[in-house]
């Protein structure tokens, strides 16, 4: 499987990275298809990126009126709450760009999840212009990596690894005793573009495991992040120092 490494200085290199590789997919996207289509992630490592793309230099880069917003994954909390996904991105980007509201298309953690979870798969239908068998092609989708490998809310060993049926799904976190609502791997699979986005020491373990044997051996469930193969997309991962502190 063919994917690109690159491994930056630190986190912030690595969001000035990722926020190259944003604008140009906007680009890319709005000039091949006339709208750029992106799914967000959650944690840490994109919030920094988030924060770079709302300043002017970038900001005035981006076609706000034809991008769409989308979330890889979302917690079952309300919209305001600290861990909230689409707060996060709110705060940090979307509150500070002219992107119009009709744009945005939240997963709603507020709601039971299995109804977040209908909701946001009628309206991924709906905005995609769906036939009942078909997927989305997000033009970029950006994920991260827990230490335990998994991404979105993708987590090893669960049953909706397996889910080849449902766009999006409602998942219970056991280690977190929570539920959360998640893009399924056919979805992420698809998209135009998949990047990820990791750093810190902490990921570092995994990441050997995960990214050994350069991605090309089918693998188990232990690290849903190895799962993402785009079958034509690219694959990107951008990686911390730290991050890949203990790759060969
Ligand atoms: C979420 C995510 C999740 C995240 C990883 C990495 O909602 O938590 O989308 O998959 O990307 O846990 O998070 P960090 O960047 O904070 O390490």
């Amino acid at each position: 499987m063919n994917f690109e490494l690159i491994i930056c200085e630190d986190k912030n290199a690595l969001a000035h990275e990722a926020a190259t590789r944003f604008v140009a997919a906007a680009e890319e996207s709005i000039a091949a298809r006339g709208r750029f289509r992106v799914a967000l992630s959650g944690g840490s490592t994109p919030q920094v990126l988030y924060s770079l793309l709302s300043e002017p230099a970038w900001r005035e880069r981006i076609a706000w009126n034809k991008t769409h917003v989308f979330w890889g994954d979302e917690r079952n909390v309300p919209l305001d709450h600290a861990d909230s996904n689409y707060r996060m991105a709110r705060e940090s980007l979307l509150a500070k760009v002219p992107i119009p509201e009709a744009n945005v298309h939240r997963i709603k953690g507020e709601l039971e999840s299995t109804d977040a979870a209908r909701e946001y798969e009628d309206e991924l239908r709906r905005e995609f212009g769906l036939e009942s068998n078909q997927l989305p092609n997000f033009d970029l989708v950006l994920l991260g990596m827990g230490a335990d490998g998994h991404t979105a809310s993708l987590f090893p060993g669960t049953d909706v690894l397996r889910v080849t049926d449902k766009l999006v799904a409602s998942v219970w976190v056991e280690k977190l005793q929570t539920h959360r609502v998640t893009l399924t791997l056919p979805v992420l699979c698809v998209s135009h573009r998949a990047l990820f986005l990791v750093a810190g020491a902490d990921k570092a373990e995994t990441l050997r495991e995960v990214l050994a044997g350069g991605l090309d051996e089918p693998t188990d469930t232990r690290y849903p992040s190895q799962l993402v193969r785009p079958i034509t997309g690219s694959l990107v991962w951008l990686l911390d120092k730290a991050a890949a502190s203990l790759l060969p």
